[in-house]
């Protein structure tokens, strides 16, 4: 499949799935995964807390688990969409060790192999795409998992369906003008994880650097940054909200986006449009996507290929 037709697919794939684990019966949730399978962990750990879910949720990435890991107490959910990263391995293997109530969620790979071999339950997800386009995939399986309603991921979905054209559109407009500029995007706690994605993307898809920052701690050091008019005119400035984000934070946005404007900076001001959290978490998560694939063709890139991972991946398999 060709980049545009896996982004267009993304409503398609957010499906529920009865499979909710009764998150209350545990003292803590991990769930481990890297780049495109990472901010999986990240989007889910914000629903939660968004959620009012009463149990810790957080994102992890990197090799092993953290030292306060273990025992079935701790639910521990490994993401790799290719089922072959390193990394996820590396936290598998350890939650198993540590005797953590493991879950595996991958399209094959290693992952599937060692839930096999070990009896612990694997989700498996469709294979043949990049994994960063299988975000939809991937986030279902584990919002099911922690016990998402169907009603919730339905209207996200059906949201996302009627905005495709609207989200490329303004994907489209938006890419002309980031164009010859490094985007620096500033989030805020509950836009953050979506910010993550809107680097991510423009990283893998545009081939092009791209930073974020998040309020309210930006303003108490990266803001300061914004006095050297030599480097801040390299940048493109986005600010990310949420209209449920604290009234504090909102009330900071707003001061941000001053202080751009008086310095002759215009940003780019936006937030998702839904009726709940995750809905609007998935437009706003959806305009970048279209941004950066956008982007990458402005820049005359194939917005697939990812030729550097590829290659650290191939070094590191040849060093164990
Ligand atoms: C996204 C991408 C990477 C991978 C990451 C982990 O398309 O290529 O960010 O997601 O290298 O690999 P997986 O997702 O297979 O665990």
């Amino acid at each position: 499949m060709d980049p545009k037709s896996m982004i267009e697919s993304l409503p398609d794939q957010i499906v529920w799935e009865d499979i909710g684990e009764d998150v209350s019966r545990f003292s803590r949730v991990l769930i481990c995964g890297m780049g495109g399978s990472g901010i999986v962990g990240d989007i889910a750990r914000s629903w939660a807390e968004h959620r009012g879910v009463r149990v810790p949720v957080l994102s992890y990435r990197g090799y092993g688990l953290p030292p306060w890991a273990e025992g079935k107490e701790t639910l521990v959910i490994c993401v790799s969409y290719s089922g072959n990263t390193e990394e996820t391995i590396s936290n598998l293997e350890t939650a198993l060790r540590r005797g953590c109530y493991t879950l595996a969620v991958s399209s094959g790979g290693k992952l599937e192999e060692i839930a096999e071999e070990m009896k612990i339950k694997h989700f498996k997800i469709p294979g043949g795409y990049a994994p960063r386009y299988a975000l939809g995939f991937m986030l279902s399986k584990v919002l099911s998992l922690l016990g998402i309603d169907r009603e919730e991921i339905e209207d996200a979905r059906e949201n996302l369906r009627d905005r495709v054209r609207e989200s490329e559109e303004r994907g489209k407009d938006l890419a002309e003008r980031v164009y010859g500029y490094i985007p620096l995007i500033y989030a805020t706690p509950l836009t953050e994880a979506v910010a993550f994605r809107w680097k991510t993307q423009i990283n893998e898809n545009s081939k092009t650097q791209a930073y974020f920052a998040t309020l309210p701690e930006l303003h108490h050091n990266e803001v300061v940054g914004l006095d050297n008019a030599e480097v801040r005119s390299r940048f493109f400035f986005l600010l990310l909200f949420d209209p449920k984000d604290h009234h504090r934070v909102k009330l900071r946005v707003d001061i941000t986006a001053g202080i751009l404007k008086d310095l002759g900076i215009v940003p780019e001001i936006l937030s998702g449009e839904g009726n709940s959290y995750l809905a609007r978490t998935l437009h706003l998560i959806y305009t970048g996507d279209w941004t950066s694939y956008y982007l990458a063709l402005r820049y005359r890139f194939d917005p697939l290929p990812v030729k550097v991972i590829d290659r650290i991946k191939e070094r590191l398999s040849e060093i164990k």
